[in-house]
């Protein structure tokens, strides 16, 4: 594989500011918005609340327009497909007082509890009260605040109790917050907007009570998963190189570090990064940790990687243990590879041959699509709708850089 990759805009970074854009008083207009379909079921769901919003696709650029938001609900039709709907729940009750939302689903690789969302709402003074699978917070004109501690760390949670308390809590402080990437972008934006957070960055938020939010126009972050994604690709496919361009390395903490071991030369200069494989593949062990530890959403796409390389290793996950439904689908295409509790043990390198093979999420998709580029003859990896989820243009992108995808007609 050779050739340049544009770097998209973050999904996991774009769906907050989404919610946010319901906290102000005037428009918000985000650039650098991927054309995905979590991106699209959220509009969906803030059209639903009554906001007007425009994708402009080609532009990739979202206008939201919250100033006739008058139904606060958001349904468990829309909720159950895609679990940052629940940030309804934080923008709702943070600027109108009231806010009923669903339950979020699991998801395709065990439960995803929301249990400190709703007990560091509470903490803050927000009455949460389940009903028949919703739940509905109430606020009032304002809550006192106070501090909540978040065991385990939670990116979600970090982000629905910003946007509870940045209009309603007089004063509101998170420990334990989330420091990713996605996070530290809604707090400058959120304080761009008239928002006094302050610990930017940090694992201890403060937050005091702003009277009224602006709208603006911002820039969302590049995806750094999906810079990641290609990275992986560009060090496990024999004799690639690949230029990544529009990347923010530091949104990568130690990875880079982490892929040089592998033996790929790894080369950052502004917003270009270049992946170059090596001769000989290094297993190298790697275990996720909350940001800037290794991410898990990452962690599939390096187990696939490991299947190629020269020796054994281990991938463990400590965010999501059961994070591995990719495992049986890799063993059908020849990798060797066996699951004990939240560690995969990898051997290689392993000739991978070309079969059909299920996606079950995002991420565990997008690493069958590598196994398959690596593998010998064709292979036919079906429900990639989850693909769609994540990655803009996919096929695109790596076509041009001499992969041979095809998108059957369902
Ligand atoms: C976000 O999910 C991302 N999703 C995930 O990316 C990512 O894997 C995850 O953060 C971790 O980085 C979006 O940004 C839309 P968490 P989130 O709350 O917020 C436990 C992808 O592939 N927890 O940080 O749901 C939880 O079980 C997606 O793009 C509780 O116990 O993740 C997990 O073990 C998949 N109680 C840990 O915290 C809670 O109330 C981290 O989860 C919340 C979380």
């Amino acid at each position: 594989m050779n050739g340049n990759i544009a770097i998209s805009g973050s999904k996991n970074a774009a769906l907050p500011l989404l919610a946010a854009a319901l906290l102000a008083d005037e428009p918000m207009t985000l650039n650098n918005v991927p054309r995905l379909q979590d991106i699209y079921a959220f509009n969906n769901v803030l059209r639903v609340v009554g906001a007007q919003v425009q994708f402009q696709d080609i532009e990739n650029r979202v206008i939201i327009d919250p100033s006739n938001v008058n139904y606060l609900e958001a349904p468990y039709d829309l909720v159950r497909k895609m679990r940052a709907s629940f940030y309804m729940l934080g923008a709702l009750v943070g600027k109108h007082g009231y806010a009923k939302v669903s339950m979020p689903g699991g998801c395709a690789w065990g439960p995803r509890p929301v249990d400190l969302h709703l007990k560091g709402m509470e903490a803050m003074g927000i009455t949460i009260t389940l009903d028949k699978g919703y739940v509905i917070a109430k606020a009032g004109s304002s809550v006192p605040g106070g501090r909540y501690r978040l065991e385990p760390s939670s990116v979600g949670a970090t982000i629905n109790l910003l946007l509870a308390a940045v209009l309603r809590a007089e004063s509101f402080t998170i420990g334990n917050a989330a420091k990713e990437p996605d996070v530290v972008q809604l707090c400058n934006v959120l304080n761009k907007m008239g928002a006094n957070i302050s610990g930017v960055g940090s694992d201890t938020l403060s937050i005091k009570k702003a009277q009224k939010l602006s709208g603006g126009t911002f820039e969302n972050d590049p995806d750094r998963i999906e810079a990641g994604t290609f990275m992986i690709a560009a060090a496990m496919l024999p004799e690639s190189s690949l230029r990544l361009i529009g990347c923010n390395a530091q949104h990568l903490g130690n990875f880079p570090q982490l892929l040089r071991q592998t033996g790929a030369k790894v080369n950052v200069e502004g917003e270009v990064i270049s992946v170059q494989a090596p001769e000989i593949l290094q297993p190298v062990s790697i275990t996720t940790e909350i940001y800037p530890g290794f991410p898990t959403d990452l962690q599939a796409q390096w187990a696939t990687m490991l299947s190629q390389a020269n020796g054994n290793s281990t991938v463990t996950d400590t965010v999501y243990f059961d994070r591995f439904s990719y495992v049986p689908e890799l063993s059908r295409l020849g990798a060797n590879i066996k699951l004990k509790h939240n560690t995969a043990y990898i051997q290689g390198p392993t000739l991978l041959e070309g079969a059909s093979v299920m996606s079950t999420d995002l991420r565990a998709s997008v690493s069958l699509v590598l196994a398959g580029m690596a593998a010998k003859n064709t292979s036919e990896i079906l429900r990639v709708y989850h693909l769609d989820r994540g990655y803009e243009s996919l096929e695109d992108k790596l076509n041009a850089i001499g992969a041979k995808l095809t998108r059957a007609q369902e």
